[in-house]
Protein backbone atom coordinates (compact mmCIF):
# COMPACT_ATOMS: atom_id res chain seq x y z
CA UNK A 1 0.00 0.00 0.00
CA UNK A 2 1.15 3.23 -0.82
CA UNK A 3 2.08 5.77 1.90
CA UNK A 4 -1.12 7.85 1.15
CA UNK A 5 -3.39 5.46 1.51
CA UNK A 6 -2.04 4.41 4.72
CA UNK A 7 -2.16 7.61 6.12
CA UNK A 8 -5.80 7.95 4.49
CA UNK A 9 -6.57 5.21 7.21
CA UNK A 10 -4.36 6.38 10.10
CA UNK A 11 -6.58 9.79 9.70
CA UNK A 12 -9.73 7.75 9.33
CA UNK A 13 -9.15 5.56 12.35
CA UNK A 14 -7.65 9.14 14.41
CA UNK A 15 -11.97 9.69 14.52
CA UNK A 16 -12.86 6.47 16.41
CA UNK A 17 -9.93 8.33 19.40
CA UNK A 18 -11.42 8.57 22.79
CA UNK A 19 -9.46 11.56 24.23
CA UNK A 20 -11.94 13.96 26.01
CA UNK A 21 -8.87 14.94 28.16
CA UNK A 22 -6.39 15.74 25.73
CA UNK A 23 -9.29 16.57 23.21
CA UNK A 24 -6.05 15.13 20.80
CA UNK A 25 -6.90 12.81 18.59
CA UNK A 26 -4.70 10.25 17.42
CA UNK A 27 -4.81 7.21 14.84
CA UNK A 28 -2.30 5.05 13.26
CA UNK A 29 -2.34 2.28 10.66
CA UNK A 30 0.08 -0.42 10.71
CA UNK A 31 0.75 -3.37 7.93
CA UNK A 32 1.51 -6.54 9.07
CA UNK A 33 4.58 -8.80 7.33
CA UNK A 34 1.54 -9.81 4.84
CA UNK A 35 0.33 -7.06 4.13
CA UNK A 36 -2.78 -6.44 6.10
CA UNK A 37 -3.36 -3.46 7.94
CA UNK A 38 -4.36 -3.17 11.34
CA UNK A 39 -5.86 0.55 12.38
CA UNK A 40 -5.89 1.97 16.42
CA UNK A 41 -6.73 5.10 17.98
CA UNK A 42 -5.71 6.27 21.25
CA UNK A 43 -7.99 5.60 23.97
CA UNK A 44 -7.94 8.09 27.04
CA UNK A 45 -8.96 7.19 30.62
CA UNK A 46 -10.18 9.67 33.97
CA UNK A 47 -6.76 7.66 35.30
CA UNK A 48 -4.70 10.04 33.03
CA UNK A 49 -1.25 7.22 32.92
CA UNK A 50 -3.40 4.58 31.65
CA UNK A 51 -4.12 6.08 28.46
CA UNK A 52 -3.38 4.02 25.54
CA UNK A 53 -1.67 5.51 22.29
CA UNK A 54 -3.05 4.86 19.33
CA UNK A 55 0.27 3.18 17.67
CA UNK A 56 0.22 0.24 20.93
CA UNK A 57 -3.97 0.13 20.13
CA UNK A 58 -3.18 -0.88 16.55
CA UNK A 59 -0.32 -2.93 17.35
CA UNK A 60 -2.41 -4.77 20.20
CA UNK A 61 -5.21 -5.61 17.55
CA UNK A 62 -3.08 -7.09 15.45
CA UNK A 63 -1.03 -8.89 17.59
CA UNK A 64 -4.40 -10.50 18.66
CA UNK A 65 -4.97 -11.34 15.37
CA UNK A 66 -2.08 -13.63 15.29
CA UNK A 67 0.12 -11.49 14.01
CA UNK A 68 4.05 -11.36 14.75
CA UNK A 69 6.03 -9.20 12.16
CA UNK A 70 5.35 -5.14 11.26
CA UNK A 71 6.59 -3.50 8.26
CA UNK A 72 5.47 0.08 7.78
CA UNK A 73 3.30 2.48 10.65
CA UNK A 74 1.34 5.72 9.72
CA UNK A 75 0.25 7.70 12.47
CA UNK A 76 -2.39 10.35 11.87
CA UNK A 77 -2.25 13.48 14.29
CA UNK A 78 -5.21 15.96 13.09
CA UNK A 79 -5.82 18.03 15.76
CA UNK A 80 -1.69 19.02 15.67
CA UNK A 81 -0.07 21.99 13.96
CA UNK A 82 2.66 19.88 12.47
CA UNK A 83 4.00 16.15 12.73
CA UNK A 84 4.09 14.53 16.03
CA UNK A 85 6.13 11.72 16.59
CA UNK A 86 5.70 8.42 18.62
CA UNK A 87 6.24 8.88 21.99
CA UNK A 88 9.03 6.93 23.40
CA UNK A 89 6.99 4.19 25.40
CA UNK A 90 5.42 3.23 21.35
CA UNK A 91 9.08 3.58 19.94
CA UNK A 92 9.94 0.76 22.32
CA UNK A 93 6.71 -1.25 21.92
CA UNK A 94 6.85 -0.71 18.31
CA UNK A 95 10.83 -2.10 18.26
CA UNK A 96 9.59 -5.56 19.87
CA UNK A 97 7.76 -6.78 16.61
CA UNK A 98 9.76 -4.25 13.98
CA UNK A 99 12.60 -4.37 12.41
CA UNK A 100 15.46 -1.48 13.01
CA UNK A 101 14.73 -0.50 9.00
CA UNK A 102 10.54 -0.34 9.41
CA UNK A 103 9.05 2.94 7.71
CA UNK A 104 7.36 5.31 10.41
CA UNK A 105 5.51 8.23 8.61
CA UNK A 106 3.60 10.56 10.54
CA UNK A 107 1.85 13.81 10.23
CA UNK A 108 -1.23 16.24 11.36
CA UNK A 109 -2.23 16.00 7.51
CA UNK A 110 -0.99 14.47 4.41
CA UNK A 111 0.53 18.02 3.19
CA UNK A 112 3.44 17.34 5.83
CA UNK A 113 4.00 14.08 5.90
CA UNK A 114 7.76 12.69 8.15
CA UNK A 115 9.10 9.65 6.81
CA UNK A 116 11.10 7.83 9.28
CA UNK A 117 12.27 4.58 10.72
CA UNK A 118 12.02 2.64 13.89
CA UNK A 119 15.87 2.63 14.12
CA UNK A 120 16.02 6.30 13.72
CA UNK A 121 13.75 6.92 15.96
CA UNK A 122 15.30 4.13 18.90
CA UNK A 123 19.17 4.36 18.37
CA UNK A 124 21.33 2.66 20.62
CA UNK A 125 18.65 0.07 21.19
CA UNK A 126 20.86 -2.71 22.32
CA UNK A 127 18.48 -5.15 23.87
CA UNK A 128 16.90 -5.24 20.05
CA UNK A 129 20.28 -7.37 19.39
CA UNK A 130 19.68 -9.81 22.25
CA UNK A 131 16.24 -10.51 21.95
CA UNK A 132 15.52 -14.48 21.30
CA UNK A 133 18.53 -15.03 23.34
CA UNK A 134 17.25 -13.50 26.72
N1 LIG B 1 -0.78 9.96 21.73
C1 LIG B 1 -0.83 8.91 20.86
O1 LIG B 1 -1.83 8.19 20.79
N2 LIG B 1 0.25 8.68 20.08
C2 LIG B 1 1.33 9.50 19.97
O2 LIG B 1 2.23 9.22 19.20
C3 LIG B 1 1.37 10.74 20.77
C4 LIG B 1 0.40 10.78 21.90
C5 LIG B 1 -1.97 10.28 22.53
C6 LIG B 1 -1.89 10.01 24.00
C7 LIG B 1 -2.94 10.97 24.54
O3 LIG B 1 -4.22 10.37 24.43
C8 LIG B 1 -2.90 12.13 23.57
O4 LIG B 1 -2.25 11.65 22.40
C9 LIG B 1 -2.15 13.34 24.10
O5 LIG B 1 -0.87 13.01 24.51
Amino acid sequence: MDTASLFALALEAARSSYSPYSRFRVGSALVAEDGTVFTGANVENRSFGLTICAERSALVTAISAGHRAFTRIAVATPDSKGPVSPCGACRQVLSEFMAPGARVTFGASRDELVETTIGALLPFDALHDLKGSL
